[in-house]
């Protein structure tokens, strides 16, 4: 086989850079290790920025996003008996959208379906070569059988467990990491949402999220510690929970139901550098994490898969490298910001087990400050709706 792009994973990253690539006429051949149903079927965050929603726009993808989509102008902060409400729209004139990543991914599949695209699932990458010098090649397993790829480039789309990142010599990457002593548990339910906006808290017992998928779907999460088991969260202890750690009016609210996902997931930051190694271009979750405070995680793998496909066009329709050669660079100077951003919610907002009374004093005096200054507001609106990209 023989592409122009070849592209390993087919997370948002992976779909969304072989769907840009297809409107301008490039070639990609996107290989997964999961299959369709694995993929289609994994729950992640769910609040798009508007420069993302804009890049899937042009990438063809947006039908549904933009019918079921639910524009969210502004954002709920909540700490004891205080509430402070972000007014996004009032301080950037921006939105955020919010709309689930397991529906993105499926819009993202059936477009490249539709069009004929070159998707291959159950397709395991087992050796990148020559991405230094030559020509590159891919070897994946699928259906038993051992394949081979030839391309111009490699896109290593393949989240934070793949193997392209792998392929940049010891010595030239770099690797900058942030463990944080906690996870979060979510719960998907189809019960009504507390609130119109999503409320982040912090409250004495742990951190705690009041999402949305629709109106008729709520996702919840509360912060827990790292040795605890999904299996010792019965939904009746989440609820519970939640209920414990809502403001007063959202927790009299609240509706409980069957859950329909419940998962706990680890809190890390990571930023690896360079992003580009010859003709390896390593683009969202392979290059960086961030904690889901804040809703980064998707936001990213969009801005950097738009400069990627930017690059491409530049050296397939004018012969220029200089995109290339900037890619790297290009998002790393995106990526710290939100890594910073994360980094900062997430300190403001959870219970840290080593806390001392002086570093709780320190998060109590930030979040007044938050409340009290429109100048803090609106910092933190033009961070939470996405720097420009
Ligand atoms: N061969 C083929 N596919 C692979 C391989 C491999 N060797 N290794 C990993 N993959 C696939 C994974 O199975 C996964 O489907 O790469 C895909 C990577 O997808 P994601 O982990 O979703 O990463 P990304 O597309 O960058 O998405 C970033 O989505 O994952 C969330 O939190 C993340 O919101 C962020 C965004
Ligand atoms: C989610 O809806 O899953 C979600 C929303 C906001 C976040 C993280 C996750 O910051």
């Amino acid at each position: 086989m023989r592409t122009q792009v070849a592209i390993v994973g087919a997370g948002p990253s992976g779909l969304l850079l072989s769907q840009l690539l297809h409107v301008h006429g490039i070639d990609s051949i996107v290989l997964e290790r999961r299959s369709r149903a694995y993929v289609l079927a994994r729950v992640r965050a769910g609040v798009l920025e508007q420069g993302t929603a804009d890049i899937v726009r042009r990438a063809g993808a947006a039908t549904r996003m933009d019918a079921e989509g639910i524009v969210h102008g502004g954002v709920g902060i909540s700490c004891g008996d205080r509430r402070i409400r972000i007014d996004l729209a009032g301080h950037t004139g921006r939105t955020v959208l919010v709309y689930g990543q397991t529906e993105l991914t499926r819009d993202l599949v059936e477009k490249r379906e539709a069009l004929g695209g070159k998707l291959i699932f159950e397709a395991d990458v087992v050796a990148i070569e020559h991405v230094e010098a030559g020509e590159p090649s891919l070897t994946f397993r699928h259906g038993g059988i051992e394949r081979r790829v030839v391309c111009d480039f490699v896109a290593g789309c393949d989240g934070f467990h793949g193997i392209s990142r792998n392929c940049i010599p010891p010595h030239v990457l770099q690797v900058h990491e942030r463990i944080y002593p906690f996870g979060w548990l979510g719960l998907l339910s189809d019960t009504p949402p507390v609130s119109e906006e999503l409320i982040y808290v912090n409250h004495e017992r742990g951190f705690a999220l009041a999402s949305m998928r629709s109106r008729a779907r709520s996702r919840y999460y509360v912060q827990c510690s790292l040795d605890e088991r999904v299996e010792d969260w019965s939904d009746e202890r989440f609820w519970a929970e939640l209920k414990t750690r809502l403001p007063a009016d959202a927790a009299a609210r609240l509706e409980t139901g069957p859950s329909l996902e419940k998962s706990i997931a680890p809190l890390r930051s990571v930023v690896t550098e360079p992003m580009r190694h010859g003709r390896l271009f390593l683009a969202g979750d392979a290059a960086h994490i961030v904690p889901p405070t804040g809703a980064k995680g998707l936001n990213l793998a969009a801005s950097d898969v738009h400069y990627l496909a930017e690059a491409f066009v530049g050296f397939y329709g004018r012969g220029d490298e200089a995109a290339l050669d900037g890619y790297s660079a290009r998002c790393l100077s995106r990526i710290w910001k939100a890594e910073r951003f994360s980094w900062w919610m997430t300190s403001l907002l959870h219970r840290f087990p080593d806390q001392t009374s002086f570093d709780r004093g320190v998060q109590l005096a930030e979040l007044d400050y938050l409340a009290q200054s429109r100048h803090a507001q609106a910092a933190f609106a033009e961070n939470y709706v996405g720097l420009p990209i």
